[in-house]
Order: C-alpha cells, then structure tokens, then sequence
C-alpha cells in the first residue's frame, strides 16, 4: 500500500511511521555520539549503558527488577527481537496461540521456526475474546501465546481481568506468554499498560519484548529489546548474535538519553496522539466510516460497509486512486482472508496538516 501511495501520490495513512521529526534531543544525543566515535560493534547483547537504561526505566515505572546482565539482550527493533525469542523457545511441531486480527509478522514468525499458529478472534467494538475458545485454542502442543497490548491493528488495551485469565492458562499449560509491548506509552481514555509479566506466577515464564520505534518516534533507528529470565535469554542471545551481531552502536548510546526522559515526555506523547486520533476519527466518521474509537497505539480500525464494496482490497484501492488516501486493508490481519473483509485501518501517527489534508481528500469520497 506505500508503493501503491507513493505510485498515485496518496496521503500514507497505511505504514505505521511518523512523518514528524523525531524529538531533537534524541537526533542531537545520536549525533554526539557518533562524533565521541562509538561506532564499532557494541557487545552482542547491547551496551552495558542501554541495558541499564532499560532496566532503570523498568524498575521506575513498573517496579520490575531486571538484571542488566542476564535478562536484557538488545536487538534490531521489535521485529528482531521478536523472530529471535521465537526462533529460541520453539521446536518444529510446537503450537502458538495468537489473536487475530493480528500484527502481521507474528503469523510468517512462528511458521518460520516450524510451528503452527492457533487464532483465537477479537471480535468488535470492543475487540474482546471469548475464554472458552480462548482455552479451547491451548493443548499439550501449545509452547506460547503472543499477546500484543496495546494492539496493532485494533487499538484494544488488554484488561487486568482479560490478562489474568491469559496468565492462568500459561500456568495451566504450562507456556509461556510472549508480549509486543511497542505501544506501551501510547494510551488513552485512562486506559493502563500492565505488563503480563508483572503478573503473579508469569516472572519465569513471559519474555517481554519491546523497541524504541513508536516511544521515541525513530522507527529508522531499528532498537529494540527483549526482557525474559536469565536461561531464556541465554538462548535468546545466541539466537540473536546469529542473526543480527548487535544493533547500531551510536543508537543505543542515544537510547541511554531517550529512556531517561522525565514522565512528562510520555504524557506528552499520549496527548498528542489523542488530539490526532480525535482529528482523524471525525474526518472519517464524517466521510461515513464506522470507527472503532482506539484505547491505545495509533490506528484506528474502521468498518467499511456502507460504502457497499465487494471487499477491503477494492475499496482501499478505490481510496487511494479516487480519494488519494492510502490505509491496509483489514484483512492483511486476519490469517484467512475473509471474503467480503469490511474493515480497513488508518494510522494517524501524522503532522496536523497531514490530517487536514486527509480531512479535505476524504470529501472525495461522497
Ligand atoms: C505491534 C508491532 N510490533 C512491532 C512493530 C515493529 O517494531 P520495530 O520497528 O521495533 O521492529 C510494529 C510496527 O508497526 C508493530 O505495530
């Protein structure tokens, strides 16, 4: 769909990336540190000064204790630090329960390491699950659940209660819980972040992965990380050395600054993508969308069927060459196609004037 935007010079609204600058401390504090000349390999698992970073910011706003030299392994984004985890905990024939809609990677991720994955569905508006399917999707053969909160592509923020009965099947079963937690500082309507790990009985048994992508805006900088008990990561690492060695050096000294940021800096990010969910929301509800209001990350699913096209696909391209809007349809999140898919999803990580310009082309569509 970005080929497709840039083809027909369409207003991106498909890719999740910001097309603001990212903050001016973090450019300058990359900057400084390639001219301090660190830039040769850092050790393969991350600088010592990032991985106490990231569990200085653990401990401050979770309380969590991670050890810095056993439980932290810095990768090349969340992508990375997602393939690494699952190429480290899953045998062939292993299964691995995902909810669906889902981040697209986590299908093609665990079919890579020879395991197959088992949907369990959000189902809208509020994008809940049903436990009993939920439980019927876990068996001997289960090694994981992938959990994704706030979520990519729906916006749901995963409740306590919802998070508890996770937990109490990955005892049940005796699997792990591997989390995206990209969009943790990205909430609204007072919706809260728990990390499932936090919870009681998952400390050993949750690896928490997580980047600087969509906190920091800086998605180019490809850093991430991945939290997990000490034998866990032991794997993780070697996997990871294997596949990336380490990311960007100078990179992660400027995440050193980045996760000291005062709390402030996080309020301030969730009210700005509140006033830009806001903007967007009434633009397309005014173009006749049907939108699921999100409660966190910065899409917004829409239900695209009273404009009566025959599928998602059709339509979005009808928005991109008619309107010159470009979105995903919402069945790249889904693992079967649904014919007639009738959702899309926008992403509204974009300057107020990319918004206003949204507003003024979806007019087009009436
Ligand atoms: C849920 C989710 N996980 C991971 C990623 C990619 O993360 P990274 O840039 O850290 O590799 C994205 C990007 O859109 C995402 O939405």
């Amino acid at each position: 769909m970005t080929r497709l935007a840039v083809r027909h010079g369409a207003i991106n609204l498909a890719q999740g990336f910001p097309d603001f600058p990212a903050p001016a401390v973090l450019k300058s504090a990359a900057v400084q540190a390639i001219e301090a000349d660190i830039n040769q390999y850092a050790i393969t698992w991350g600088a010592k000064p990032f991985r106490d970073a990231i569990a200085a910011k653990y401990q401050r706003t979770y309380g969590m204790e991670f050890d810095p030299e056993s439980e932290i392994t810095v990768c090349c984004g969340a992508t990375e630090g997602m393939i690494a985890s699952l190429l480290a905990v899953l045998d062939p024939g292993d299964e691995v329960v995902l909810f669906e809609p889902f981040y697209e990677n986590y299908g093609p991720d665990t079919q890579l390491c020879g395991a197959t994955p088992r949907y369990v569905r959000l189902r809208p508006p509020d994008w809940s699950f049903d436990p009993n399917e939920l439980r019927a999707a876990f068996s001997v053969r289960t090694k994981a659940i992938i959990l994704n909160s706030p979520n990519n592509p729906t916006g749901k923020v995963f409740s306590r209660d919802e998070l508890v009965c996770i937990a109490g099947l990955c005892q049940e079963f005796d699997c792990l819980a591997i989390t995206d937690e990209i969009y943790e500082h990205i909430l609204y309507d007072s919706a809260v972040h728990i990390p499932i790990m936090s919870l009681p009985g998952m400390r050993d048994r949750s690896i928490l992965v997580n980047s600087m992508s969509k906190t920091y805006s800086v998605t180019g900088w490809r850093v991430g990380w991945v939290l997990a008990p000490p034998d866990l990561t032991g794997s993780i690492r070697k996997v990871h050395d294997f596949l990336t060695v380490g990311a960007a050096a100078p990179l992660q000294q400027a995440g050193v600054l980045a996760l000291g940021l005062p709390d402030s800096y996080y309020v301030q990010l969730s009210q700005e993508y509140r006033a830009r969910r806001e903007h967007l929301v009434t633009s397309l509800q005014g173009a006749g969308f049907k939108c699921f209001m999100p409660h966190g990350a910065y899409y917004v699913m829409t239900d695209i069927s009273a404009f009566g096209f025959e599928g998602d696909a059709s339509f979005v391209r009808h928005l991109i060459t008619h309107a010159g809007v470009a979105a995903v349809p919402g069945s790249s999140f889904f693992a079967h196609s649904e014919v007639n898919s009738q959702f899309v999803r926008f992403c509204f990580c974009k300057k107020y004037e990319t918004l206003e310009m949204t507003r003024h082309q979806l007019f087009k569509l009436r």
